[in-house]
């Protein structure tokens, strides 16, 4: 079944093509389903912006559109930035944010934070599907490894001793919040 990831970032695509990689799930992309603008992200949760996105490219495409709404919840800043993570220090490179996050978190005596993300599926004749991902972890004292994509160089696990961004692609599929997302609602949707 042909399916429009309702997103413009690269790496999600790549990551979600990877994850659903073996399933009947064939994932193009926006641009490839001729859709060039994105709705405003209004929600207040994970879940009610990937309905908004997912929403919006199903409309424009006719076909069934899955979005992934996904950020970083840092427990001493209150969750933050959370729904708002792409949005976050809007002027700096994603170094300059890490860096910038772990300056604010320096004497904190909680580094907890994780990754959510919510995964919507909408389809032409109105049905919806939805599943939640989360992936916990810490704030790491220096950034570290190249892999991945915006906050993983500081996003450290401390069960495998790394940061999300020293693990491999499939490593970091199968235990990240985009991972067991994307795998549940593959389930409800079978
Ligand atoms: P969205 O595209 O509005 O869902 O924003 C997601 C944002 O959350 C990304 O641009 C990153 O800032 C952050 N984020 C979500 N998932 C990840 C991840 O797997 N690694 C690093 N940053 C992430």
């Amino acid at each position: 079944m042909k399916i429009v990831l309702a997103s413009n970032n690269q790496d999600k695509l790549r990551e979600v093509r990877e994850i659903l990689s073996g399933t009947d799930f064939e994932i193009i992309s926006q641009k490839e389903a001729g859709i060039h603008t994105e709705p405003e992200e209004t929600g207040t949760t994970f879940e009610e912006n990937a309905r908004i996105k997912a929403k919006a490219a199903m409309l424009a495409s006719g076909l069934p559109a899955v979005s992934d709404d996904s950020g970083i919840c840092i427990n001493a800043l209150g969750s933050c930035p959370g729904v708002y993570s792409s949005r976050f220090l809007s002027d700096f490179s994603y170094p300059e944010k890490c860096e910038r996050i772990m300056k604010l978190l320096e004497g904190a005596t909680d580094r907890g934070a994780h990754y959510a993300a919510a995964a919507v599926i909408v389809f032409p004749d109105g049905r919806e599907l939805s599943a939640i991902g989360v992936c916990e972890g810490e704030i790491a004292f220096e950034a570290k490894g190249s892999g991945g994509f915006g906050y993983d160089p500081i996003f450290y696990l401390p069960e495998y001793g790394r940061t999300m961004a020293e693990m491999t692609e499939d490593e970091k599929n199968a235990i990240s919040h985009r991972g067991r997302a994307f795998r549940e609602l593959a389930k409800k949707l079978v």
